[in-house]
């Protein structure tokens, strides 16, 4: 059995949804080998706390659900920066989950360097950072013998990155395109039962699926800071984001979403991504009208789906949830089993 030591930023929703899965899959997670302790935990709001040996998940959680500061459980510290928590915690791996910032990944990416020259592995869902710094965050990570996992950036725990990073490495991808993001999918499914777009909002924040902001998820932020990562990260290109065409979902009205539907067509926020035989990416994030026998019409909630084009294999298309405390709090246990087999 192999014992992990974690320090979490930020405890929101995708930290809830990692203690729950701790709290909750104990018995699955020691039966693969690990045995992981929560020893930091440092949230703006929340309150910070350290524990070399360990926090109960149930413990945490239940703080939150009281609106209690973390900081009235039993510590060794309290009030702990993030940066103090992570020079001082003595944890294997940091993960980071504070607020996506896709301006300046800050401060997150700050935490991702200072964890890594601390000689911590990184897990993070955060997509400020990967969408702006992956390269020289990921070559700190390989030089210093440590890993950097960012599963949880796109489809949240649906092994997106993993299936196109390791799987279809070698079978040449040359186009993905996808619905990247779980919020407005929510949203455009909910209107189309007839709902208005401001209480299918609150519905998607209600959920966890939006981001703090939910701007970046209304106007496409998120989903082309997705195409950033998967033009970056898998096709080895040096996107920004204000290369990727870029529409939300806010112009489209009740009557655009019922003319499509008489019409037998649904509209989907598409992110799109494709290399040209000159080595050109093409990249948009927008709203799209497909037909209902279109393979992506019927993927609905927060459901996501990626299409990855190949040479060798032709198309191969992975759906799953996209957005949600406990999905993306899969993708830091996935990140974590990956680690450790490793
Ligand atoms: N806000 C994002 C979404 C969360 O709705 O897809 C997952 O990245």
């Amino acid at each position: 059995m192999k014992t992990c030591k974690l320090a979490l930023i930020g405890f929101g929703n995708v930290g809830q949804g990692f203690a729950q899965i701790l709290r909750d899959q104990q018995e699955t997670i020691s039966a693969l080998g690990l045995n992981c302790l929560i020893v930091a935990v440092s949230d703006l709001h929340k309150g910070s706390i350290y524990q070399p040996q360990g926090f109960s998940p149930a413990d945490l959680l239940q703080a939150v659900k009281e609106g209690s500061s973390l900081e009235n459980l039993p510590a060794q510290a309290r009030g702990w920066s993030a940066e103090e928590t992570i020079r001082q915690s003595g944890a294997d791996v940091l993960v980071e989950l504070s607020y996506t910032d896709l301006q300046t990944g800050e401060p997150a990416t700050g935490h991702v360097r200072l964890a890594l020259q601390e000689g911590m592995h990184v897990i993070t869902t955060n997509k400020g950072p990967v969408a702006l710094h992956y390269p020289a965050l990921q070559a700190l990570a390989q030089q210093k013998g440590l890993k950097l996992g960012i599963e949880g950036t796109v489809m949240s725990g649906t092994p997106s990155m993993q299936l196109g990073g390791e799987l279809l490495a070698g079978a040449g991808v040359f186009k993905i395109q996808g619905i990247l993001n779980g919020t407005t999918n929510y949203i455009l499914s909910q209107m189309e039962t007839g709902a208005p777009y401001a209480e299918a909002l609150a519905g998607a924040q209600q959920k966890g699926y939006a981001e703090a902001d939910p701007t970046g998820d209304v106007e496409g932020y998120d989903a082309a800071g997705k195409v950033v990562i998967l033009a970056n990260v898998l096709m080895g290109a040096s996107l920004t984001l204000s290369q990727i065409q870029r529409e939300g979902i806010t112009r489209l009205t009740p009557a655009d979403i019922q003319s499509a539907q008489a019409a037998g067509e649904r509209w989907k926020l598409i992110a799109s991504l494709e290399k040209t035989p000159a080595g050109e990416i093409l990249a948009s994030v927008r709203p799209t009208r497909l037909p209902q026998a279109h393979p992506l019409a019927s993927v609905g909630g927060a459901t996501n789906a990626i299409t990855f084009s190949t040479a060798l294999l032709g198309d191969v298309t992975l759906i799953g949830p996209g957005a949600g405390r406990l999905a993306t709090g899969y993708a830091i246990l996935s990140d974590l089993l990956a680690i450790y087999r490793a």
